[in-house]
């Protein structure tokens, strides 16, 4: 299930606040409003983020009255700022943003319905190539499922999450298809519920055994016996191997060690930010005070109750047993590792982009 994508000259995204109870999905024209979507979460997850800001760049190319390269480039600088603004910690959105723009800078040409042409390209092979890198860590994660798994799996990690197959959860949804026998205990991942509400989903269509569970089950189930593995994503990973996470995160690793349980975050690699030392340098979104006090639009706290809101937490490195990445799964010394595989992946993203980009061109000026 594609989860955002670009169809006639407009960006589509199946709107998640609604889900499960409904599957419906929005088109945008303007570049701000992929924006607003990205801030109220009608797409959420790191790598969706990704993807729908860089479709938020080719709207903004297309939407640009520009005739001259230059002006072009100063737009797509400022449609830039306001995309990455949308969220602040999940780094996917302004890598996705950049790659765009930087496609932008490197292409030179003053045709510009040329260099909107390409610029789409770039972004539909984002797109597709985060579905290759889900189905790729989906394959690596493999060896870290033993056969009659019980997996923990926080918040939402899915087709949902991504452009389509997932991180954590394409993990899962591999080792399923490699008729592993597996069941996965689902934490609901308040405030906002994606576990029970797009978690519990996707694995109910895979039929993928499972069951929802409280967040505060988790460590009863733990402390049971019961969780083989914990598996989640991230929104960003630190030089050293911290990792942002949906709130909660940090609860679970702490407790899987107590209990000699191996935690394995699952990341495409440009959710690692080599600029970022560690953990307490990452910006943690704060959200409203609503997600909290209220549950859909069910109030379940006084009138005027004062909320603190953070949406993610920092789960330090040396409770993660490795983080699977398309490049393989990376192990301490994690900073020594996850140089290692962004430079890997980015040299295979680069040599790829190079001959799509000259190969492109060629046919375009063909063409015309
Ligand atoms: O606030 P959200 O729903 O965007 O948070 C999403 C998560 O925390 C995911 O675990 C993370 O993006 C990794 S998913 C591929």
């Amino acid at each position: 299930m594609r989860t955002v994508w670009w169809e006639e000259g407009q960006v589509k995204m199946i709107d998640q606040r609604r889900l499960p109870l409904e599957l419906v999905v929005q088109s945008f024209s303007d570049y701000r409003q992929v924006a607003w979507a990205i801030k109220e979460m009608v797409i959420r997850g790191a790598p969706a983020i990704g993807a729908a800001g860089a479709y938020g760049m080719v709207l903004a190319a297309y939407q640009s009255q520009a005739t001259a390269r230059d002006a072009l480039l100063a737009d797509l600088a400022q449609a830039k700022a306001v995309l990455d603004n949308a969220r602040p910690t999940a780094v996917n959105l302004s890598w996705g943003t950049q790659r765009i723009l930087t496609t932008a800078q490197e292409v030179n040409t003053e045709d510009l319905d040329l260099l909107r042409a390409i610029l789409l390209d770039e972004a539909e092979a984002l797109a597709e190539e985060d579905i290759e890198i889900n189905r790729r860590m989906g394959q690596h994660g493999l060896s870290v499922i033993p056969d009659n798994a019980n997996i923990l799996h926080h918040c939402n990690t899915g087709s949902l999450a991504t452009v389509d197959y997932g991180t954590a959860l394409g993990v899962i949804r591999a080792a399923h298809e490699a008729g592993k026998n597996i069941h996965v205990w689902v934490d609901e991942t308040r405030p906002r519920l994606q576990g029970a509400r797009l978690t519990a989903w996707e694995l109910m269509q895979e039929e993928i055994p499972m069951h929802l569970i409280a967040d505060n089950a988790a460590g009863y189930l733990m402390w049971a016996g019961k969780v083989d593995v914990v598996l989640f994503g991230a929104d960003r990973v630190a030089a050293n191997g911290d990792v942002a996470n949906k709130i909660g995160t940090y609860k679970l690793a702490v407790v899987a060690r107590e209990n000699g349980i191996p935690v394995y975050a699952v990341v495409p690699t440009s959710t690692i930010d080599l600029s970022i030392p560690s953990g307490e340098h990452i910006p943690i979104e704060e959200r409203g005070w609503e997600e909290v006090a209220k549950v859909g639009d069910c109030q379940i706290a006084p009138d005027n109750v004062p909320v603190y809101n953070p949406a993610f937490d920092i789960t330090p490195h040396r409770y993660l047993t490795g983080i699977i990445t398309e490049e393989g799964i990376v192990y301490p010394p994690f900073d020594v590792n996850l140089r290692r595989v962004k430079a890997l992946a980015e040299q295979r993203i680069a040599e790829r982009r190079k001959t799509r980009l000259a190969a492109r061109q060629a046919m375009l000026k063909r063409g015309k």
